[in-house]
């Protein structure tokens, strides 16, 4: 038997576009009517009505902290006009999840961004920073006296990487150059939105709020140890995983270090080039693995690594997100075991863990990958939006209720 500590935080993850329905003044909205995506959000799960009945299936799962993010586009919808109706929806929304004692884990940058934004050229022009700031400003002013976890940006690599180097999402460029300049433009953004603040909560007379970013990491492994893979293999560890950490807390921006993981990524290198040390996906389908609906890795211990990795630090953790994609819910349920007896052994090894935050409480809109993905702890039937609680979210709720776990058979693939 696993026991975590009193006061772990448990619970579930979602991203406003993803789930809210009808987000009609951010870029992914634009894209999707131009068809330049698959699939469009529409009205997605209607979370943004539903909320309410969302948050008591989160209660119901004995959840005590919920992550979710505030639409930049919603707030301020036209550059300059914040709509006070949209801040008192917000308002509505952080009141009900503490009036259930739910904890609010707050996003304010979660991928898309205000149409007018992206027109006048995003996250490309250091010089648009400021409208990200006035709205991290006007936000946090709003809430700071209900709000402690704050995520300024999450994914910032992800993002970066899909919109300005995979073509991927919106604007869809291909440019190395320009998925540095985003990147960088990103951490900045994130320095001085840390800052901000910390300023408001000591100007109100409050706590010290806990503000991070949500990185992805990815547990990078050699599928053949040639010297190439190994140097590709460092590189990405490096970069994709340690670079927006190093360079944040060098500036003293982290309070904790959100963790965004899903799997491995197995690493097999044809070339010397640059792009293909970085980039390239191994192209070996021999592996027997396990795997979510898209295909990615299953590697709970891959988790437990990048923990111990990040142990240096010195500073808490949380899981921001984790989870998968499945039609098979036994899968999930060991997914999502697996990955807290990894959790578990890393916190007594010396990582400070604040909480468990799965990724998703719903099922939602998967980006480009459209609706098929199901993440969700809850099914949602998208005919009629009907809200079903899957068995593995009722045995998650078990654990957060006792705060133990009995250790599952490891599936050890390494
Ligand atoms: C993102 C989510 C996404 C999930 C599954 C994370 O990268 O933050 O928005 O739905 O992974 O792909």
């Amino acid at each position: 038997m696993k026991k975590f500590p009193q006061g772990f935080f448990w619970g579930a993850a979602t991203s406003a576009h993803q789930v809210e329905g009808d987000n009609i003044h951010n870029d992914w909205w634009l894209a999707e009517q131009n068809g330049a995506l698959k699939e469009a959000s529409g009205r997605a799960c209607r979370h943004y009505e539903l909320y309410r009945e969302d948050f008591a299936l989160a209660k119901e799962l004995n959840h005590n902290c919920h992550r979710f993010s505030i639409e930049w586009s919603r707030v301020e919808p036209r550059e300059g006009e914040f709509d006070a109706s949209e801040i008192k929806h917000y308002r509505e929304v952080i009141a009900d999840l503490i009036a259930r004692g739910i904890e609010p884990v707050v996003t304010l940058h979660h991928f898309t961004n205000p149409a007018w934004f992206s027109q006048k050229g995003g996250w490309l022009r250091f010089k648009l920073q400021k409208y990200f700031l006035r709205f991290v400003e006007k936000i946090v002013n709003e809430f700071a006296g209900q709000v402690k976890f704050w995520i300024t940006i999450n994914e910032p690599l992800v993002y970066s990487s899909h919109a300005y180097l995979l073509a991927a999402w919106p604007p869809k460029e291909q440019s190395l150059f320009k998925t540095a300049k985003v990147t960088l433009n990103l951490a900045g953004a994130h320095v001085k939105a840390y800052r901000v603040i910390h300023k408001i909560y000591r100007e109100k007379g409050l706590p010290r709020p806990m503000v991070s970013i949500a990185a992805n990491l990815q547990a990078f492994q050699l599928c053949r140890p040639t010297l190439r893979n190994k140097i590709s293999v460092y590189l990405r560890h490096k970069l994709y995983n340690l670079y927006f950490i190093e360079e944040l807390r060098r500036k003293k921006t982290l309070d904790y270090i959100g963790v965004n993981y899903y799997g491995r990524n197995l690493v097999c290198v044809t070339s010397w080039r640059l792009r293909h040390l970085l980039l390239e996906t191994c192209q070996y389908n021999h592996h027997p693995l396990r795997k979510n609906s898209l295909g990615w890795d299953i590697y709970p211990e891959g988790l437990y690594k990048l923990l111990s990795a990040l142990k240096k630090y010195n500073l808490p953790v949380m899981i921001t997100e984790n989870g998968i994609c499945t039609g098979d819910d036994d899968l999930r349920w060991d997914y999502i075991a697996e990955h807290l007896v990894w959790i578990h052994k890393a916190m007594q090894e010396g990582t400070r863990v604040l909480g468990y935050i799965y990724w998703s409480l719903i099922d939602n809109f998967e980006w480009d990958k459209g609706f098929i993905p199901r993440f969700g702890l809850v099914d949602i039937d998208y005919h009629d939006l009907k809200r079903t609680i899957r068995p593995s979210a009722r045995k998650l709720a078990e654990v957060s209720k006792s705060g133990e776990i009995t250790e599952p058979a490891i599936n050890n693939e390494s």
